[in-house]
């Protein structure tokens, strides 16, 4: 099989991953399940991970891509008590850039069919939905600032806020994505190459903003921290605007940090989703309902006005990186695996 492997450490995707053309497909143990891939999502951190700032224990050559959509293949005798061969699942776990992946059955969710949009919920979606509820303390009329809002995550975050009854603001790069923005529900959104974020926060939110979801890092996260309001609560979810560089971070003014906090009585906390296994599939129930109800748009990008087209086949992981960090994206960046016609399983 055809599977993606960082040879190399690096934050530059295509320095650090190699194409692997003639892999062994794994065997599933006794308590695994071994996925064909249909889709699997292309995450911000698949840098970080390609740069080992995951684990700086683990050498190269390792496995890469954090998340797919595909069908049991094959399964050991324990997962069979809850699987079958030809059942659609979803499933977070390090190697999806693959033909093949073996899961152990308890990290896969069992899903009606193969589709895309059920990728969307397990890491973006639930990265936003448990954020928000341990940590963004949201009730009617709050003021909720969603940066780099029409991307994977940050869609989930505007619509979650606006089913809240929050009123939502969005930060994001053209006025395509604005546009989609407006149609998920977003009551004001700050197109940050033509608007000027801190003059326009400062103008219609004079009193501050309440919560902030915060995914851009450097100066986007010094002037969301200037908007908090009193009592205000910056989420960090992520800082992309510092990915690319060898330190993985843009610098912020961190040494005023104590005395702006003090004097909003404000807060600033981190969410990693990792640290929330205990309640993930608690919040993918919940979110996987509310698509069923039709009461959540899960936006996905295969890259279809990408210059080269549609994103299909491992090949395409390099372009589909390189997309999202053009700031190209709207929702969350997929990419598809064809079945090989010669394929044996
Ligand atoms: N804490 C967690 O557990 C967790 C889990 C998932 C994701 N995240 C974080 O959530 C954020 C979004 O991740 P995602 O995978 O959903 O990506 P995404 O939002 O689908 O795509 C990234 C978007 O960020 C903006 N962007 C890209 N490069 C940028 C740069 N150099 N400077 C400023 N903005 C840039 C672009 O939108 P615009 O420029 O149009 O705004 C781009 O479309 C990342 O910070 C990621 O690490 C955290």
């Amino acid at each position: 099989m055809k599977k993606l492997v960082v040879t190399k450490l690096s934050q530059n995707f295509r320095e650090a991953v190699t194409l692997q053309q003639d892999s062994p497909v794994p065997l599933p143990g006794d308590g695994d399940l071994l996925v064909r891939n249909r889709f699997v999502g292309i995450n911000a951190s698949d840098i970080n991970y390609s740069a080992g700032r995951y684990d700086a224990s683990v050498k190269p050559p390792f496995d890469i891509g954090f998340e797919g959509v595909g069908e049991v293949v094959a399964l050991g005798l324990s997962a069979s008590a809850d699987f079958t061969v030809g059942q659609a699942v979803a499933y977070v776990k390090a190697g999806s850039f693959a033909e093949y992946t073996v899961v152990p059955a308890r990290q896969a969710v069992p899903l009606p069919s193969v589709k895309p949009e059920f990728l969307t919920l397990m890491v973006s979606g639930a990265t936003a939905y448990l954020s928000l509820k341990e940590l963004g303390d949201l009730s009617e009329g709050k003021k909720v600032l969603v940066t780099a809002a029409a991307g994977g995550t940050g869609q989930f975050a505007v619509q979650l806020a606006k089913k809240a009854k929050c009123h939502v603001i969005g930060t994001c790069s053209s006025d395509e994505k604005g546009g989609f923005l407006k149609s998920i529900g977003c009551d004001r959104t700050i197109n940050y190459k033509t608007e000027n974020v801190e003059s326009v926060l400062r103008k219609d939110y004079p009193e501050g903003v309440d919560v902030v979801y915060e995914s851009v890092g450097g100066q986007m996260f010094d002037l969301a921290l200037n908007a908090l309001a009193i009592k205000g609560r910056l989420i960090v979810i992520g800082f992309i605007a510092g990915y690319q560089n060898p330190t993985g971070l843009q610098p912020i003014k961190a040494d005023l940090l104590p005395a702006k906090l003090l004097k909003k009585s404000a807060s600033v906390r981190g969410f990693f989703l990792n640290h929330y296994l205990s309640d993930y599939k608690m919040a993918l129930q919940h979110l996987l309902k509310m698509y069923e109800r039709g009461d959540l748009v899960c936006e996905v990008d295969f890259g279809d006005m990408s210059p080269e087209g549609k994103f299909a086949g491992l090949e395409s992981v390099f372009r589909a990186v390189d997309y999202m960090y053009m700031g190209k994206n709207i929702g969350k960046i997929v990419v598809e695996l064809p079945h090989s016609v010669n394929s044996k399983l």
